[in-house]
């Protein structure tokens, strides 16, 4: 029999998107211990070419899993794994990862009018894994990839400072919005974690109302189900759950963030 793990969770992101999945797997797996990575040094990650990014992604994970050696891992982050979900599975086969990606499929069941708008990062838009998923479930649907340079940072200063421009995410958010022989888009998948903090100004701004996906619900119920198959030592009692930020820079305003979502900011790895 597999010796049991360690009864914590790493949630990874590029940011604090992240934290709107680490809410959803509280809620689901309360009983584990969740430490938080935001590689923020590196932010933003959809900015990144593809082999340096993998470069930085699996050396950071060496050092994570080194010093934490947790019971699972969740990338949190579309942009993340759909590059590197792959890689790390391949490069750290004893570790259990739950990945992030764009909610095409529900999105092409749900469409009443067969028009759908992905809003992601430019480098969740570029990859082949987001095109393949188009591919394999929404092939009877017309798929918009909405590439959004700034969106994820809007929701960083939105979550760390209270202020939103709203008229900047109205127009990172508008091509999402088709119109095409007497139909709409109906559906617009949320397919970067940082964008569910700004549902409400999307929903605010958008021209006609639609339905806005994302997967924090459903990476949370896929890591209860992996979970489900494993065992876990007791949770040490005397660990708090911690948030850890690459740049090591944990200001007054983050502090206070992360300690709204139950964790600790410390020091980085
Ligand atoms: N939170 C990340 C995602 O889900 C992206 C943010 C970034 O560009 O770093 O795609």
């Amino acid at each position: 029999m597999a010796e049991p793990r360690n009864a914590s969770i790493l949630i990874f992101d590029s940011g604090i998107g992240g934290l709107s999945v680490l809410k959803e797997m509280r809620i689901i797996l309360p009983s584990m211990r969740y430490i938080y990575v935001a590689d923020d040094a590196a932010f933003p990650y959809g900015a990144w070419e593809e082999q340096e990014l993998l470069e930085r992604m699996t050396k950071l994970f060496a050092a994570l899993i080194e010093r934490h050696n947790p019971g699972m891992i969740v990338i949190g982050c579309n942009t993340a794994s759909t590059l590197a979900i792959h890689h790390l599975r391949k490069v750290y086969p004893d570790q259990i990862f739950v990945g992030t990606v764009p909610a095409i499929k529900p999105a092409a069941e749900r469409t009443h009018s067969g028009l759908v708008s992905v809003l992601a990062t430019p480098g969740t838009v570029r990859r082949q894994y987001t095109r393949d998923l188009i591919k394999q479930y929404a092939s009877k649907c017309h798929v918009r990839l909405v590439g959004s340079e700034n969106l994820a940072q809007l929701a960083e200063t939105y979550m760390r400072t209270g202020f939103v421009d709203e008229a900047a995410v109205k127009t990172e958010a508008e091509l999402c919005f088709v119109e095409q022989d007497g139909k709409r888009t109906d559906i617009v998948v949320l397919a970067c974690t940082h964008y569910p903090f700004l549902v409400n100004r999307l929903r605010k701004t958008a021209p006609w109302p639609v339905d806005w996906i994302d997967t924090c619900e459903a990476i949370a119920r896929r890591a209860v189900s992996l979970a489900s198959d494993l065992t876990f030592k007791p949770r040490d009692a005397a660990l708090p759950d911690i948030a850890l930020f690459t740049s090591n820079q944990v200001s007054k305003e983050i502090q206070r963030l992360v300690v709204g979502f139950g964790l600790i900011g410390t020091a980085y790895p």
